[in-house]
């Protein structure tokens, strides 16, 4: 007894200073580090205390998040925002008290509330798109998931998505890396991307795969098809996925080889102008009959104009030599039924990613407050709109977004952000380095662990249903019927703080 209390005296009296010496001794091996590495000019002028900016830099991003930045501040989507996604997910009330606390800028909306407000209760409008395919798609639901690649996002992230997207009855996007078994099977309607790479649909030199595309169109889950040109935060740019994302999974999937990169070119090798494009979306319904869609950030709107005026062109070309009117009308139109795209995605420059270069998601393309009106108004100059169905996408997430985007002239909405922030996301911006906290863009399993797909489909469907709830009350609000009706004339745009037009004046 007596040797073992004797034992722990001596550890004890000697201990502090061991430590003692290990702390400084430490400090001096970081210090002779520090001094002599020639990599940190911080770390080499101010020894030790200079490798707490690293840390405190890291933390900055927490602690603006969390304790310094305003309701209405963070970027690229504010607490406000955020929160309101959160609370719809959450099945928490959305209602707020005491005032606004938006400040008015200039380009933003307000709606333009009626003095007879709607109060019945309408069958939600049917919206078809791709009439003249052997399969058309329709559906009531106007906001839905937007492209986000099995590889950019993770396996549980997927599952919940489509089982979530299931539930409310809205689409699923792929996005570029094919369709995953869970897209496949989970019973949701897919729209199946093909990006320039034609992952899941490609031969072995790139081209596409009319084979393996008719096996993915025979799903009867999958009801459209869309052709990537461009997306928002990296128009220009194929897709990217770090090496560290690319699993033995994934890679088969695409096609490719594991732990490698995976960068799809920046265009379609099929499509070199724009009477290539109507082409390959001829193609594309043709072996696929089902409707057939194209995505793209506009950068130049005579870029655009041209690409529209291209398929009039050749409507009349094909209708030039006929004399009798009716005949005539019937050549053009036949040629706009057969090479039109079905839907056209217009995604805003402020979009999101997964992973794009600083220069692109900061400075290229425009952002849909300014693309929206303008390929809107020139889908209705063409005698277009009927025929081309609109889709929006590039930061709306919030009711406020959405039917903003319906009165610019938008006849569906998708959001990839939007469903992420359902499915918990911190808005960490680690979406490119595998090391999600939230489980979703990262293939970490210790990371996925969190991601509960049950529990969290059951979020990505109650923000969906929200938010149509939430979009019928403006609707109402302005004295129309349903969402699918609000237009021009429901809704004003700020000009400057003081004034507000109405959005047909401001948007002519
Ligand atoms: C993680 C992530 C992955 C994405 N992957 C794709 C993709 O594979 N194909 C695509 O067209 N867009 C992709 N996008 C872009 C979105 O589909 C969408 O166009 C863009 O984020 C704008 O919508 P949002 O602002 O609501 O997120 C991705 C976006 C994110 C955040």
């Amino acid at each position: 007894m007596g040797i073992v209390t004797g034992f722990f005296d001596f550890i004890l009296s000697y201990l502090p200073g061991v430590i003692l010496l290990v702390f400084v001794s430490g400090l001096i091996l970081l210090y002779v580090s520090d001094r002599h590495q020639v990599d940190h000019t911080i770390r080499r002028n101010y020894p030790v205390v200079g490798r707490l900016r690293y840390k405190f830099e890291e933390m900055g991003v927490f602690f603006r998040q969390y304790f310094f930045a305003q309701d209405r501040e963070e970027m690229p989507f504010n607490r406000a925002d955020r929160t309101w996604v959160y609370q719809a997910a959450k099945q928490e009330s959305t209602l707020q008290a005491f005032g606004s606390t938006r400040l008015q800028h200039e380009g933003d909306v307000l709606f333009a509330n009626s003095v007879f407000p709607y109060t019945g209760n309408e069958e939600p409008q049917q919206q078809v798109f791709g009439p003249y395919c052997p399969n058309p798609y329709s559906t009531d639901k106007i906001f839905h998931i937007s492209g986000m690649s099995f590889g950019a996002i993770s396996k549980p992230a997927v599952k919940a998505l489509v089982a979530g997207a299931r539930e409310a009855g809205v689409w699923i996007n792929t996005g570029e890396g094919g369709a995953s078994t869970e897209h496949l099977q989970g019973g949701a309607d897919v729209v199946y991307q093909i990006g320039t790479a034609k992952y899941g649909v490609r031969n072995a030199d790139g081209s596409l795969s009319d084979e393996k595309l008719k096996i993915v169109a025979d799903n009867n889950n999958v009801k459209m098809f869309e052709i990537k040109l461009s997306q928002g935060a990296k128009p220009g740019k194929g897709g990217i996925l770090p090496a560290d994302k690319v699993t033995a999974e994934i890679a088969a999937q695409r096609g490719i080889p594991e732990g490698k990169a995976s960068i799809s070119p920046p265009t379609h090798q099929e499509i070199q102008c724009f009477d290539d494009l109507y082409s390959f979306i001829r193609h594309v319904r043709l072996v696929t009959e089902k409707p057939v869609g194209i995505k793209l950030c506009v950068g130049n709107i005579g870029e655009f104009r041209e690409m529209l005026t291209t398929l009039i062109n050749r409507a009349s070309a094909a209708s030039a030599d006929i004399s009798e009117s009716d005949a005539k009308q019937k050549a053009f139109d036949d040629v706009i039924k057969a090479f039109a795209p079905d839907f056209i995605t217009l995604d805003g420059g402020n979009g999101g990613t997964g992973a794009a270069p600083m220069s692109l998601i900061d400075a290229a393309g425009m952002n849909l407050q300014e693309s929206l009106p303008l390929v809107s108004n020139l889908l209705t100059e063409l005698n277009l709109k009927d025929r081309i169905k609109l889709v929006a996408s590039g930061k709306l997430i919030t009711p406020v977004d959405v039917a903003w985007a319906l009165c610019a002239g938008a006849d569906a909405v998708t959001t990839a952000r939007g469903f992420m922030f359902s499915l918990g996301c911190i808005q960490a911006l680690q979406c490119h380095k595998n090391s999600c906290p939230t489980g979703i863009t990262t293939h970490d399993k210790r990371l996925q662990a969190g991601l509960d797909p049950i529990n969290k489909s059951v979020r990505v469907a109650a923000y969906a249903n929200e938010m149509h709830k939430e979009l019928e009350t403006i609707a109402k609000s302005c004295g129309v019927s349903s969402p699918a009706k609000l237009s021009r004339k429901n809704a004003l745009i700020y000009t400057s703080n003081q004034h507000a037009k109405p959005m047909q004046e401001v948007y002519k």
